[in-house]
């Protein structure tokens, strides 16, 4: 299949309700999209480094179809701040633990100030508020993003497509530890269980 034409075919899905953020201390709420395994993950930057009218470039400008229309993706809700991301890592597929930035603050995660995500896997480390940029480890291009919609009469959003797919062209198709077909552990919300 085609990349391109998979991207401009996603479909628009209702993952959360702003009260469901609004709800918790949590910046993370977990979801699935475009499959029912696929874990996803919003962060609502106002709750982790107090960033408020997000906006990032979008690393994957230009290379897919979809996205020629954003140079840049802005953070959505009543304070431009929640953006969403996949939680598989683009390395080998391994699930990204979004939620360790306040269940366990000093182990390897998240890390709030920085808004770094690491992979336990292999080490691969993205910065979510530069629009999931690999600043290292071997991941071989960004973390893909979820591309939200917010109805502000509802609260209700919305995804409506993705950045990039979330698998790379070049992975291995044998002897692979994770797999696209890995059965994830969607972690129910709210995804904090302390701060
Ligand atoms: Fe994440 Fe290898 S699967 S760094």
């Amino acid at each position: 299949a085609n990349n391109t034409a998979g991207l401009q075919g996603f479909p628009k899905y209702k993952v959360a309700n702003i009260k469901d953020i609004q709800s918790s201390n949590c910046p993370v709420y977990f979801f699935t999209y475009p499959l029912t395994n696929e874990p996803c993950f919003i962060v609502d930057f106002s709750k982790l480094n107090n960033q408020t009218n997000v906006e990032f470039k979008n690393p994957y400008f230009g290379q897919f179809a979809i996205n020629s229309k954003f140079p840049t993706i802005k953070g959505v809700g009543p304070k431009g701040s929640i953006c969403a991301f996949s939680a598989i890592c683009v390395h080998l597929g391994c699930q990204l633990p979004a939620q360790v930035l306040t269940s366990s603050p000093n182990l390897p995660g998240l890390n709030p100030a920085s808004t770094i995500l690491h992979c336990p896997c292999h080490g691969s480390m993205y910065k979510l508020d530069e629009g999931g940029i690999v600043v290292g480890g071997p991941a071989p291009r960004p973390l893909p993003i979820v591309l939200l919609e917010y109805d502000n009469t509802t609260g209700d959003i919305y995804a409506i497509g993705t950045n990039a797919p979330y698998f790379s062209k070049t992975r291995p198709t044998s002897n692979l530890i994770y797999d696209p077909n890995y059965s994830y552990q969607i972690p129910s919300n709210p995804a904090c269980t302390s701060g």
